[in-house]
C-alpha cells in the first residue's frame, strides 16, 4: 500500500504544487495547529489571542514553549513529534493567527472600522505599523520621524510615510520575563547633539548564575547607528530575577533625567532600604552626573542618585507641561496600584502601605496611610496593571486638553484622568479592548500615540 503512495506522490505534487508553493509551510503548520494542538488551545487560537501569558509572547519564547520548555511541559505537549524547523513554523502560524484576529476584534470592537467615542471625542486609529514584537518605547525626532523600542532587543526608526529602518549600535539586552530593550528618550538639545538615551535589562555573569538590572544607555544617533554608547546608570545590586525593572525615562523642564527602577521582585532588600537603588526614582543630569541638590546627596550610605523611594513597579511617569510636576503610575500587588506625584526625597510606601493584597488575596498590610508617607492620587481595585502614561496637551484633542492619560495592560484601555489641580476630578476608560497598553506618547504635531502589545502595533489617533 505504502509503495502505492509514493508512486502517487509525484502526481499529487503536479496537481497541487502550485497552490502550495506559496503557502506550503504556512498550511503544514495550520494542519499540525489544527491536529496537535486545537484541541487544547481553541481552533482558532483562541486561548492565546486574550493571555495573560506565561512564559512569554516573543517569536522566540513561544517556538520554546511549544517544545514543551516550561515546568510539566514536556509530559504533554505533543510538539516532540515534531521537527525543528516545524516548532518554528507553528510558532510563526500562532503568531500571524492572533494579529489577524487582534485586528479584526479592535475593528469589530469599535462601532465603525477603528472609530471610538467619548464624552465629547470622536477619534479613528491610523495603524502606523503592526506585527511588532511588544513595542516598550517611543520618542520622536524633530524631523517627525518616530523612534521605538521593541522588546525583543530592536530600535526602529519609522517615518510617518510608514519605512521602517532598524537603527544598530543597540546594547545586547537580556530577553526573558519582562526584560528587554524598554524604554526610549531623547535629548533636550537633541537637534544639536543627537544623544538618545535607552533603558533596557543588563546582564552578567556571576558563579555561572545570569543576574540582571536596569541600565540606562546614552549613544549618540548618527544616520541609522548609535554610536558612543556609554551606560550612564546603571542600578545596584544586580538580582536573579526577571522582573519588575520599571525602566521609564523622562527629562524635566530643567534638563534632569528621571529613571523609574521596579524592587526587582524584593520588597523587603530594596523598595525602604536607601541603600539599594531598586524600587525607587533617580535623577541625574543628561550625562550621567549626579545633581549637587538631589535629596540624598549628603547622606551617607544612601544612594545619590535617589529621588523618592518606597515603588514597586513604576511603569508610567510623564511630566505635566503646566506645572513642571512628575506623575507616575505603578503596579500594586494585587490591586492598589498607584498614581502618584513624585517630590524630592519623599516616600511611597511599599510595601509599609498599600491597597493591594497578595495574589491569594491576604491583605499585604492594615495599613492604607501612614505619617511620612505620600498618599497615591488615586487607586485602581482591582489592578489595571498601569503602563505608559503623558498628558494631552495639544489642541488636537479639545474634550481631552489638559488631561492625564494612563495605559492598562490588563484590562486593555486608556483611563482618561481630569485633573482639578492634584485632585482627580473625573476617570473615563477610552479606546475599550484595544490591547495590551504599553507606552503612550504626543508627536509633536499634537498627534497621540499608543503602542500596544501582544500582538504588537502602534496607532496614531485622528479626532474626527
Ligand atoms: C493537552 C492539552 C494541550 C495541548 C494538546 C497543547 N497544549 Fe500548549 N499548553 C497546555 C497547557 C496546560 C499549557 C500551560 C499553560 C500554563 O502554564 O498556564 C500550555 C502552554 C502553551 C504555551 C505557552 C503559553 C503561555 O502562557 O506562555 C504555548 C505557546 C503552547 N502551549 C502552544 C501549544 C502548541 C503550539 C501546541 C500544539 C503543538 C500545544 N500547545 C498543545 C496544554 C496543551
Amino acid at each position: 500500500m505504502f509503495r502505492y503512495l509514493l508512486l502517487l506522490a509525484p502526481l499529487f505534487t503536479l496537481l497541487f504544487c502550485h497552490r502550495e508553493i506559496n503557502s506550503g509551510s504556512g498550511r503544514k503548520a495550520e494542519n499540525n495547529y489544527k491536529t496537535l494542538c486545537a484541541s487544547c488551545h481553541g481552533p482558532t487560537v483562541e486561548s492565546f489571542v486574550q493571555r495573560d501569558w506565561k512564559h512569554g509572547s516573543s517569536r522566540l519564547e513561544i517556538i520554546s514553549s511549544i517544545g514543551g520548555n516550561f515546568t510539566g511541559g514536556a509530559n504533554h505537549h505533543p510538539a516532540q513529534k515534531l521537527n525543528e524547523k516545524e516548532v518554528q513554523e507553528l510558532g510563526q502560524y500562532i503568531i500571524d493567527a492572533i494579529v489577524e484576529r487582534k485586528q479584526k476584534m479592535i475593528t469589530e470592537g469599535a462601532p465603525t472600522n477603528g472609530v471610538y467615542t467619548s464624552q465629547g471625542m470622536t477619534v479613528q486609529l491610523d495603524t502606523i505599523a503592526g506585527g511588532l514584537e511588544n513595542p516598550w518605547g517611543m520618542a520622536f525626532l524633530p524631523n517627525g520621524d518616530l523612534l521605538f523600542t521593541e522588546r525583543s532587543g530592536k530600535l526602529w526608526r519609522i517615518t510617518p510615510k510608514g519605512k521602517k529602518t532598524e537603527i544598530s549600535g543597540v546594547p545586547p539586552v537580556l530577553v526573558e520575563s519582562q526584560g528587554g530593550l524598554l524604554d526610549v528618550e531623547l535629548h533636550p538639545q537633541f537637534a544639536t547633539n543627537a544623544f538618545v538615551y535607552l533603558s533596557y535589562s543588563k546582564f552578567r555573569d556571576s558563579a555561572g548564575v545570569q543576574l540582571a538590572t536596569t541600565a540606562v544607555r546614552r549613544a549618540r544617533l548618527e544616520g541609522d547607528r548609535l554610536v558612543e554608547g556609554l551606560d550612564i546608570f546603571t542600578a545596584l545590586p544586580y538580582s536573579n530575577t526577571r522582573y519588575h525593572y520599571g525602566s521609564r525615562l523622562e527629562f524635566d523642564k530643567q534638563g534632569y533625567l528621571y529613571i523609574s527602577v521596579g524592587d526587582r521582585g524584593d520588597q523587603d532588600a530594596n523598595p525602604q532600604q536607601l541603600g539599594s537603588d531598586c524600587g525607587k526614582i533617580h535623577r541625574i543630569h543628561a550625562d550621567g552626573h549626579v545633581p549637587s541638590d538631589n535629596p540624598f546627596v549628603n547622606q551617607k550610605g544612601v544612594r545619590a542618585t535617589l529621588f523618592s523611594y518606597g515603588h514597586r513597579n513604576p511603569q508610567g511617569v510623564a511630566l505635566n507641561p503646566l506645572t513642571g510636576d512628575l506623575w507616575e503610575t505603578e503596579h500594586g500587588p494585587q490591586g492598589g496600584d498607584e498614581l502618584n506625584v513624585i517630590r524630592a526625597g519623599k516616600n511611597y510606601g511599599w510595601p509599609v502601605v498599600s491597597y493591594g493584597t497578595h495574589y491569594d488575596g491576604r491583605p499585604f498590610t492594615q495599613l492604607t496611610e501612614k505619617e511620612g508617607i505620600e498618599s497615591p492620587k488615586t487607586y485602581w481595585i482591582p489592578s489595571i496593571a498601569p503602563c505608559g502614561l503623558t498628558f494631552i496637551n495639544s489642541d488636537r484633542y479639545p474634550a481631552w486638553k489638559g488631561d492625564l492619560l494612563a495605559g492598562s495592560l490588563r484590562f486593555k484601555y486608556i483611563e482618561r484622568i481630569r485633573l482639578d489641580g492634584e485632585k482627580v476630578a473625573l476617570r473615563e476608560p477610552l479606546l475599550k479592548n484595544i490591547g495590551r497598553i504599553r507606552c503612550l506618547t504626543v508627536s509633536p504635531d499634537g498627534y497621540l500615540y499608543v503602542a500596544v502589545e501582544e500582538p504588537g502595533f502602534i496607532f496614531r489617533l485622528m479626532p474626527k
